[in-house]
């Protein structure tokens, strides 16, 4: 085959002295663009083993310098002189969501954020999302009864109610919880989210690219609040002062930031994949693991018992306090060994002056100004067998001392880590929603487990496998699904 071909005839040559070694494509321009996006962990991976830590591959016209040593990462992370990190960010914004901001500040836009998720912001969201899915979840249970079992996919089940949850919560107001908006909006961000990657890599096939414009344009539709589609810009802001939902906030920060009503709409787009999207996922590969680990499922039940919330096994009220409160480091470990296997985002720069990286190692390359340079931290440290034994492996205690404290002592080659996972990214790509992403999954977890009696339907059955396409976008999804069935615990 081509891709055969492609392995066959690749070669290695300094492009100048000093310079990272350029693995070169069989095809010219496109490069390694089709390896690149249908498997970007195995291509990698085996580049990685061919070429060591650093190393350069053209795709699609771009020469992308790929670090793959941790202990190197600050190296890039540290020269925002030379490397920076919005504008390729703004190249994918504007060709997946369409999006434009011709006067984006992203250090404004960033301190907005940082503000809406943390402190008094965080609690008020966190109770919120307490509620919704507390309310979401009943619904669920009136519909089961003690003595019958339903049957689900796990993803579905976990995405449906953790997207439902976290939209009511961060775009939501007193008066907007409809329930048939609230499914369409679902329905048609997953058709959306299914899309995605192809809309990045711009292989979208003709049929494929209708469709996903109809869905941006319908899910467009749906986010933006009445107030805000008749009126013309800043004047219309005072119709959404009485509900102060966090996308209304949102919306008048990007007013005051003199963005036009089109490009609002569509920046609610942007927001619901980056709020939305990896949070049910994450929730889904976590009850995953520990349905087919049964040690671990214990552990986390134990943890749970060791919560001594009410007697009737409902903690429901006073989950969110006795969470605030009590410490969880078999469940934290869980969730931290669920990620390091799952969450795979890329962190990108763009180098806009020639510079020199100067490695762990010692050893210093030339980087090119108008060439990119990218880290996959799930390559490594997340994946890496130097650093994590048997990494493909799910060991619920990997993030635990002896003495049940959290682990956070991590060695390569002697040497500590600073960073030995990084599912939230690093520096000005850490994710702005991390608490409240914890927060989320930890409470929709123990909802779960304390409420429902969740079983895999084929006791045999593992995690289905990753959909590779999805490398660099967050949190993975699984191809196919893992079907379960559960139903109301019985109270004792
Ligand atoms: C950005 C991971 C859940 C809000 C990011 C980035 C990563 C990440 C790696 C950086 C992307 C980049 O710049 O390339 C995750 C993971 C999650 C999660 C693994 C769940 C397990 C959430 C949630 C929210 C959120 C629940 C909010 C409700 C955001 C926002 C950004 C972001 C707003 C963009 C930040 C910016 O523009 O500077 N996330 N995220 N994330 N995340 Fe998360």
């Amino acid at each position: 085959s081509l891709l055969v071909l492609v392995g066959n005839c690749m070669s290695v040559s300094p492009r100048k002295k000093n310079e990272p070694p350029l693995v070169k494509g069989f095809i010219p321009w496109l490069g390694h663009a089709l390896e690149f996006g249908k498997d970007a962990a195995k291509f990698l991976t085996r580049m990685k083993q061919k070429h060591g830590d650093i190393f350069t591959v053209r795709v699609c016209g771009h020469y992308i310098t790929v670090l793959l040593d941790p202990n190197s990462y600050d190296a890039v992370l540290d020269d925002t002189a030379s490397l920076d990190f919005s504008r390729y960010a703004q190249v994918l914004k504007q060709r997946i969501f369409n999006l434009r901001l011709p006067n984006h500040n992203p250090d404004t836009e960033r301190a907005w954020m940082e503000q809406h998720f943390q402190g008094p912001s965080l609690a008020r969201l966190s109770s919120r999302m307490h509620l919704h899915l507390q309310t979401l979840l009943r619904e669920e249970e009136r519909s089961c009864s003690p003595a019958e079992w339903r049957q689900d996919g796990l993803f579905s089940l976990c995405y449906s109610l953790l997207f439902r949850a976290g939209y009511l919560t961060l775009f939501g107001t007193e008066k907007s919880n409809n329930v048939t908006e609230l499914a369409a909006v679902y329905k048609e961000f997953r058709k959306f989210d299914g899309l995605l990657t192809k809309l990045a890599r711009s292989t979208l096939k003709q049929e494929e690219k209708r469709t996903a414009s109809l869905s941006q344009e319908r899910l467009w539709e749906l986010l933006s609040p009445a107030w805000l589609s008749r009126g013309k810009g800043s004047e219309s802001i005072d119709h959404g002062l009485n509900s102060s939902s966090w996308q209304q906030s949102y919306l008048r920060h990007l007013q005051r930031e003199g963005v036009d009503t089109e490009m609002q709409r569509r920046a609610m787009l942007l927001q619901l994949w980056a709020t939305q999207g990896n949070a049910g996922p994450a929730a889904f590969w976590l009850l995953g693991f520990l349905l087919t680990n049964p040690e671990a499922m214990r552990a986390v039940k134990e943890e749970l018992r060791g919560l001594a919330l009410q007697e009737d096994g409902s903690l429901q009220h006073h989950l969110l306090d006795t969470l605030e409160h009590h410490s969880t480091p078999v469940f934290d470990s869980v969730l931290s060994e669920t990620l390091r296997l799952t969450a795979a985002a890329l962190i990108n720069r763009e180098v806009i002056q020639n510079t020199t990286l100067r490695l762990a190692s010692g050893q210093e390359y030339h980087l090119r100004q108008g060439d990119r340079v990218c880290l996959f931290p799930f390559l490594s440290p997340q994946m890496d067998p130097q650093i994590h034994h048997d990494p493909q492996t799910f060991q619920y205690d990997r993030f635990l001392n002896a003495d049940g404290t959290e682990k956070k002592k991590f060695y390569k080659d002697g040497e500590r880590l600073k960073y030995y996972t990084m599912p939230w990214g690093a520096d000005k790509n850490m994710c702005v929603g991390r608490h409240f992403a914890v927060s989320g999954i930890k409470q929709f977890a123990f909802m779960v487990l304390s409420r429902l009696d969740l079983e895999l339907c084929d006791p045999t059955a593992t995690v289905p496998p990753v959909n590779p396409s999805r490398y660099g976008f967050g949190m993975l999804q699984p191809d196919g699904d893992l079907e379960v069935h559960y139903r109301l615990k019985t109270l004792h």
